[in-house]
């Protein structure tokens, strides 16, 4: 991918928000999503179609050193794509559906991003915007209180839209361009509509947040989670733990 469509994504997101605001329409979907066969899908043509990306335009094979990191998950690792963008390794083709469904809550989803396995397309990632993670040590008391409302509203508004995410942690709040705060990983997250039964229960959540994470997430669960993660917040001042330079990511959970 050259750098100029590089920028051109970035602008894609920012003339989406600019267009559709809160009110971004609802992408239809088929239900139950998850068991419906990945193949019946549009995206799995070859070539994929725009917005779905090849994984080798935006990771070259040929470069000397993989792009920079930003950040490492269960599922593998997130990169950097020139300068604006994010890729997330992941094979789980639910999440970028619950980020569409998510709206203006989930950090922009650009498209899936896919290989050619054995002939067949197959996801192996999603393209998203680039945002900043919460250095929770770094934050004035004013900030942490500030971020906390913006949570609060932000969770409400994710579960008004009939979202649950299902693995609420500080680490999953992400300041965008536009300054807005937003959630990212949607992989345990679900539509408060769809049946319990439907759902894939081998996704990976936090039992640090969650109390039983055998269970699909309900929005209680999103909401205690929340107060354990604002409480995060405050415990930084709580034990003195502010520090004013840039911390390791270990601080962000
Ligand atoms: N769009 C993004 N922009 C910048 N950083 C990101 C973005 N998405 C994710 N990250 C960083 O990468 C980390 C891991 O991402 P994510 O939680 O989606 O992956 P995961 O595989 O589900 O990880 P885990 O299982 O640890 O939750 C995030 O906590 C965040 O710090
Ligand atoms: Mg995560």
């Amino acid at each position: 991918m050259s750098s100029q469509q590089v920028a051109w994504n970035a602008q894609y997101v920012e003339a989406f928000r600019a267009q559709y605001g809160d009110h971004a329409p609802l992408p239809t979907y088929q239900f139950p999503r998850r068991r419906c066969p990945a193949e019946s899908e549009s995206w799995v043509m070859w070539p994929p179609q725009s917005p779905h990306r090849i994984i080798d335009d935006l990771i070259p094979p040929s470069l000397d050193q993989p792009p920079r990191r930003l950040g490492t998950g269960s599922n593998g690792t997130i990169y950097l794509i020139g300068e604006d963008l994010a890729l997330k390794e992941t094979k789980r083709t639910g999440e970028y559906d619950m980020m569409r469904h998510a709206r203006d809550c989930s950090v922009y989803p650009i498209g899936r991003v896919l290989e050619l396995d054995e002939g067949k397309p197959k996801q192996v990632g999603i393209l998203m915007e680039k945002s900043a993670p919460l250095y929770l040590r770094r934050l004035s008391f004013d900030e942490a209180t500030k971020i906390a409302g913006e949570m609060v509203l932000l969770v409400n508004k994710l579960h008004a839209y009939g979202v649950i995410h299902g693995d609420i942690r500080p680490s999953h709040f992400l300041r965008c361009r536009d300054k807005k705060l937003r959630l990212c990983d949607f992989e345990a997250a679900r539509l408060v509509d769809e049946n319990p039964e439907d759902l894939d229960n081998t996704t990976y959540r936090s039992g640090k947040y969650y109390a039983d994470i055998r269970q699909p997430p309900s929005i209680d669960d999103d909401w205690l989670a929340l107060t354990k993660t604002i409480r995060q917040l405050y415990d930084v001042f709580a034990r003195g733990e502010q520090i004013l330079q840039r911390p390791g990511p270990s601080s962000l959970d």
